[in-house]
């Protein structure tokens, strides 16, 4: 829960419930100089001056310890549909995530996985799986109190993909098959890893940017002639883009690599977006934050970071420098 407060984690049902800064209602926290304080209260709303239970939560670990947290917690939904909407273009596939929500659904998640990363984590994990021209993938899943409304919304998205050349559409009809289209999917991150030396990405963008960002990574990719692994959480238009060494030169890595995450970065700021949706930036994301941040804004996080820590004690050399 402590990593998960200090990066202010996310994952796929973000879409529909939000990332862990939604659930955090107030935090006890051990300060630099030893204090210990309260940020917020534990209720549901407030608005008590500056809101310094949001300031802690993904500031990762350059503000204070976390010592106990206070979350709200929300009813379970216990019916799921989970569909698995295979695509000849990966564009088309992106471009069909908003259209899912201007349906009328709020689908509990909406995954993207290119068929590379499908292509990897079926292979390393030995699943059957069939393959035919697709080039991407949608992972949809709608959640309900009750099994008939579960059906009313599946329609609704079988319209939206049928209007986006959907080539197929996989229903998971039961747990064992729902668990299987879900471990493709989670396991894909875990199989890049084994496949090659790599750098993954957690770009972000206004969602109905999501096909401009895909062509826009598979285009600066080819000029750098990296190879690429898309997935991620397309209802939140936050794309893992993982850039694969494979047998490249270590001076091409080394040099080109930069250049390449720079360009990817700058799209995602053209297209509304951030450099990163639920990873943070820690150490190696330090150099790109000048594309997102200027001078103004170094010099309010300095501040802050000073009136909370004055000798930079916690986590140093973490998301900024000190000059
Ligand atoms: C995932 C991690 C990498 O979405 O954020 O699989
Ligand atoms: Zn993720």
């Amino acid at each position: 829960m402590g990593g998960n407060i200090a990066h202010s984690s996310g994952g796929p049902r973000c879409v529909k419930y939000g990332t862990t800064k939604d659930y955090v209602l107030n935090l006890e926290v051990v300060l630099a100089d030893g204090s210990i304080i309260d940020t917020g209260a534990n209720v549901l709303k407030n608005s008590t001056g500056y809101h310094l239970t949001q300031l802690m939560v993904g500031s990762e670990g350059t503000l204070g310890i976390v010592t106990k947290i206070t979350l709200k917690l929300l009813p379970f939904p216990p019916y799921k549909s989970l569909l698995l909407a295979s695509f000849s273009n990966a564009q088309m596939a992106c471009a069909c995530v908003p259209a899912i929500f201007e349906a009328g659904v709020q689908p509990s998640a909406i995954e993207f996985m290119d068929k590379k990363g499908v292509e990897l984590s079926v292979k390393a994990q030995q699943i059957p799986f069939e393959f035919g021209e697709e080039q991407a993938y949608l992972l949809i899943e709608v959640d309900a109190f009750s099994e008939t409304e579960l059906l009313p919304q599946c329609e609704k998205i079988y319209g939206s993909l049928e209007a986006h050349q959907v080539l197929n559409v996989l229903l998971a009809e039961d747990h064992e098959s729902k668990e299987k289209f879900w471990r493709i999917r989670r396991s894909i991150g875990e199989v890049v890893k084994q496949h090659s030396i790599y750098k993954e990405e957690d770009a972000v963008v206004t969602r109905s940017y999501l096909p401009d960002l895909y062509e826009g990574v598979k285009g600066i990719a080819e000029q750098y002639g990296f190879e690429t692994v898309c997935y991620g959480h397309a209802g939140d238009g936050n794309l893992h883009i993982n850039i694969l060494k494979l047998d490249l030169a270590d001076a091409i890595w080394q040099n080109e690599l930069p250049k390449a995450i720079r360009s990817i970065f700058e799209l995602c700021k053209q297209y509304g977006g951030t450099i990163s949706g639920e990873h943070g930036i820690g150490l190696v994301q330090k150099p790109y934050l000048d594309i997102v941040f200027n001078q103004k804004h170094f010099e309010l996080m300095r501040g802050i970071k000073n009136s909370f820590d004055p000798h930079w004690i916690l986590n140093p050399g973490k998301i900024f420098d000190r000059a």
